[in-house]
């Protein structure tokens, strides 16, 4: 048995698209049916739109996002040598937004950085997820590990009680899933919208009752990246389709 201190990743791994029924499978395949791919093709004009003070575009600076932005995502959450901070993919799109462009700032779960967010990810879609823990990083690895096994809320659930030792079981209508993060933002027909992880981290705790934090939380940020170390090696797959 391992202990609860010991970080553990589920064998084999397997994408959270594994467990979802034949049907959302297929809706996340296609890309003409695939209903997250219309945020995609709204991040594709926003990263050409002029914006802020000089009127610059993302892709003024950084051109070609399918040259440009292939291999980014992966890598995230890091820390930024800006600020020493753990930042993610939206925290780094909206830094970028304000510092860069000069432009009004995204919010965090609007339309237009989940829009954005979905963009850039997207041009990494297939490559590996591939964070790696080294001793700058490690306090934040280790916090968001701690909450990964936290029990949690009014049910005294960890996340790893259904995602690490209770993968594959029923839990109503739904099969558990190990938990990845790697085909986010996704598309969720009970959203009837596209959501980030923080936002599914929400859905989790509110299902064990337990408090809420913001979007962009530090916390939510630890737990990223323990997810991302938990998942490297699994492929991209932005956007993802869920029930
Ligand atoms: C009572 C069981 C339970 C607990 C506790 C729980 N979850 Fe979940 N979680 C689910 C279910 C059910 C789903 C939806 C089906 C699926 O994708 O696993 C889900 C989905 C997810 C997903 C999306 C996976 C995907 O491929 O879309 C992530 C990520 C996740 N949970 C992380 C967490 C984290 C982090 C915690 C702790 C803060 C947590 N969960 C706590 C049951 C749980
Ligand atoms: C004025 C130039 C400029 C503009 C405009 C700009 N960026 Fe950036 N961006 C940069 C520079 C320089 C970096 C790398 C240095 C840094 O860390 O800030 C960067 C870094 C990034 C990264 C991280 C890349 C990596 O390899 O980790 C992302 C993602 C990003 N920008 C997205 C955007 C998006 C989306 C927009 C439009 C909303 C945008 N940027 C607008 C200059 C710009």
């Amino acid at each position: 048995m391992a202990s609860a201190a010991e970080p553990q990743r589920p064998t084999p791994l397997k994408s959270g698209i594994e467990f979802a029924s034949a049907d959302i499978r297929a809706l996340q395949a296609d890309d003409f049916a695939n209903p997250g791919m219309l945020w995609v093709v709204r991040g594709e004009k926003l990263w050409q739109e002029p914006a802020g003070r000089d009127g610059k575009s993302c892709a003024s600076c950084h051109g070609d996002a399918k040259a440009g932005m292939r291999g980014t995502a992966m890598r995230y959450p890091l820390l930024d040598p800006g600020t020493a901070r753990l930042i993610n993919l939206e925290g780094r799109i909206m830094q970028c937004r304000e510092r860069r462009q000069q432009a009004e700032p995204l919010r965090y779960e609007s339309d237009e950085l989940l829009a954005l967010t979905a963009y850039v990810a997207h041009q990494s879609r297939g490559m590996p997820v591939n964070v790696s823990i080294d001793w700058q990083n490690r306090g934040h690895f280790e916090a968001g590990r701690a909450m990964f096994y936290r029990r949690l809320g009014q049910t005294n659930l960890s996340c790893a009680q259904c995602h690490q030792d209770h993968w594959g079981k029923q839990l109503g209508p739904e099969t558990i899933s190990q938990g990845h993060g790697n085909a986010y933002p996704i598309y969720r027909l009970e959203w009837q919208t596209v959501g980030s992880l923080h936002r599914r981290f929400r859905s989790c705790l509110s299902g064990v009752r337990a408090e809420m934090l913001p979007y962009g939380a530090p916390e939510y940020l630890d737990l990223e990246l323990y997810l991302a170390w938990r998942a490297s090696g699994l492929l991209l797959e932005t956007p993802g389709v869920r029930r």
